[in-house]
């Protein structure tokens, strides 16, 4: 029996389908994919955040921490799950593309992929977030790393909200996308170190 689940286990984390479950396996597989430097964040996750894909004709995906998907399982919106926190929140996710237009040569990163807050924990039981009512600032946008570009790392990472985020001025619906950098928005707004974090490689559709 307990072979038998180790073995599952096994074959999920092969197939990259098994969601995180340790802490420092993430802080590890950002580490190793040299987010920590290159986002300029110590990274040291105190609750998994767990981001899931809707599929079309399929199961919903919901990513390990360097898990690489083909881009057209990455339309999205995704969803935000959160695990392991004392807080019901509300938490701010971010999400940015560092390694844009290629990663040898990122001169439009990052690019804000998603940002949003007022996400609050639905009950500590069953921790699905939710958004507030209160549209995104930044709305999901799908990867389209060009043709020939090799896969760019799609890092989301979850922080507490700070009082008076709603008020931040820095950022809005018709800000470029573009030239966005994750560690200087939260300095300025007062978001602190991710307190979670996971990721995706996606390269260009096959067809481009
Ligand atoms: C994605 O594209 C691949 C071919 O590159 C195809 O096999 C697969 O069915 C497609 N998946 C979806 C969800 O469209
Ligand atoms: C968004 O921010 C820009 C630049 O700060 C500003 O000019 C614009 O009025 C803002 N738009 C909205 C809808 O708040
Ligand atoms: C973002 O800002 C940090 C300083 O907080 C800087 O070290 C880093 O190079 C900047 N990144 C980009 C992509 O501009």
């Amino acid at each position: 029996m307990l072979f038998h689940t180790l073995s599952l286990l096994l074959t999920l984390s092969t197939l990259g389908l098994a969601q995180d479950t340790s802490l420092g396996e993430v802080k590890r597989a950002f580490s190793n994919a040299n987010i920590p430097e290159t986002i300029k964040f110590a990274f040291d996750p105190k609750v998994l955040l767990e981001v899931t894909f809707p599929q079309t004709s399929a199961k919903p995906i919901t990513l390990h921490a360097g898990i690489q998907l083909p881009r057209n399982a990455t339309v999205g919106p995704p969803t935000f799950n959160v695990i392991g926190s004392v807080s019901k929140g509300p938490f701010v996710v971010a999400a940015v593309d560092p390694d844009a237009p290629t990663p040898q040569t990122p001169t439009s990163a990052q690019i804000r992929h998603f940002l949003g807050g007022n996400f609050f924990l639905d009950t500590p039981r069953t921790p699905t977030l939710l958004s507030n009512n209160t549209p995104a600032i930044s709305h999901f946008q799908q990867p389209t790393p060009p043709a020939g570009s090799d896969p760019h790392r799609y890092i989301f990472l979850l922080f507490n909200q700070p009082k008076g985020f709603n008020e931040q001025t820095l950022i809005n619906s018709t800000s470029s996308i573009a030239m966005f950098n994750i560690s200087l928005f939260a300095a300025a707004v007062g978001l602190g170190q991710p307190i979670g974090g996971s990721f995706m490689l996606v390269g260009p559709d096959p067809s481009t």
